[in-house]
């Protein structure tokens, strides 16, 4: 067996020096490319975009070269996804601060915002995955995935009922995929049967399975305006960093509950998590290189620490070396650009 997962070192028959030299094929470009593990297409690629409810892109300052976008920049986003070959996009929406409630009741409005992208979107026909987050955090006043009983403690199981709805008003606007990243407990089956109920038995479900709480997330939160909302952190339902195994569990049950993907938020960080997502359970297995890891990159770049291509494609071949069928990256349109002029 090669690749990820595998712990077992090679026979040492396999080859000894002199006989056998391993720099021998890492001589020349073309014999690289002949053995190279792994390989890095636009197909493996989703890319997460920012919509307000404005006429002008507005930049994201943690987030160099990252723009929250109006209804129409996210059309124009998709047309350039397409014609790069990026397969599916994902949406995530900048709330006005007076939508926002304790209860997050504007995430089950028909005609919200993400609404009304997905409508726009569908309607310039293209062949093109939408992607929605289902959670409460652009909506709630507090900041917070779920709603909070009297200890501001995020409930479980009334959240999962709003998600569902959430989920569901997602649906009927036009999206093909739902993204879970709330980490309730049981909310996978739940939405599955909310869905099957209403009729969107081929709207898939991408699981964020395993999302750590993480330091990471810190430039997203400013991008979509919760920063300065999150009360406390987000410990008592998103993953501790130092679980490894548990990672595993909440993939397991999330499969068995119905997702047909899953997601393990952050990336680079967690990539032993989803080599070993991968190698146990064999799922369509998605990393999230988040919003803290595209500031790392894209601010040492512009610092002249780091050559900006050659990092940023490393880091998205590493994931596929790990044994990711693909990458949530900031990073997909200019990556994909550079693997159409085959500087990949
Ligand atoms: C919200 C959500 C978050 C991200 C995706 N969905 C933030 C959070 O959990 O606080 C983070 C993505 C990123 O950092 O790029 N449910």
């Amino acid at each position: 067996m090669t690749g990820f997962g595998d712990t077992t070192s090679p026979e040492p028959s396999l080859g000894r020096y002199p006989a056998t030299r391993l720099r021998r094929p890492r001589r020349h470009a073309w014999s690289r490319r002949m053995v190279a593990e792994a390989s890095l297409s636009p197909s493996d690629l989703i890319w997460p975009l920012f919509v307000h409810d404005g006429d002008a892109a507005i930049d994201i300052p943690t987030m160099p070269g990252v723009q929250r976008l109006p209804i129409g920049g996210v059309v124009e986003a998709a047309r350039r996804a397409v014609d790069l070959g990026i397969p599916a996009i994902a949406l995530f929406p900048v709330t006005d601060p007076a939508l926002k409630t304790d209860d997050g009741r504007e995430a089950v409005r028909e005609d919200n915002l993400i609404c009304r992208t997905l409508s726009a979107v569908r309607d310039a026909g293209l062949d093109l995955g939408l992607i929605t987050d289902v959670a409460l955090d652009p909506y709630t006043a507090h900041g917070h995935d779920g709603l909070l009983d009297a200890d501001g403690y995020v409930v479980n199981d009334a959240t999962v009922e709003v998600l569902c709805r959430q989920a569901v008003n997602q649906a009927k606007a036009g999206c093909q995929v739902v993204a879970p990243s709330d980490m309730m407990d049981g909310r996978v089956g739940l939405i599955r049967a909310a869905l099957d109920a209403a009729r969107f038995e081929d709207v898939l479900i991408m699981s964020y399975a395993a999302k750590y709480a993480s330091a990471f997330y810190g430039p997203f939160r400013d991008a979509v305006g919760s920063s300065g909302a999150l009360r406390g952190d987000k410990r008592t339902y998103q993953m501790d960093p130092a679980n490894g195994g548990e990672a595993l569990r909440e993939v397991a049950m999330d499969v068995a509950e119905g997702a047909d993907w899953v997601i393990v938020k952050p990336g680079l960080p967690y990539l032993d998590v989803c080599a070993r997502v991968k190698a146990a359970l064999g799922v369509p297995t998605f990393a999230y290189q988040v919003s803290g890891e595209y500031a790392m990159l894209a601010m040492a770049a512009a610092a002249g620490a780091l050559d900006r291509r050659a990092a940023v494609m490393e880091s998205l071949l590493a994931f596929k070396r790990g044994g990711c069928d693909g990458v949530w990256t900031y990073f997909a349109p200019e990556a994909a650009g550079w693997l159409a002029s085959g500087e990949g």
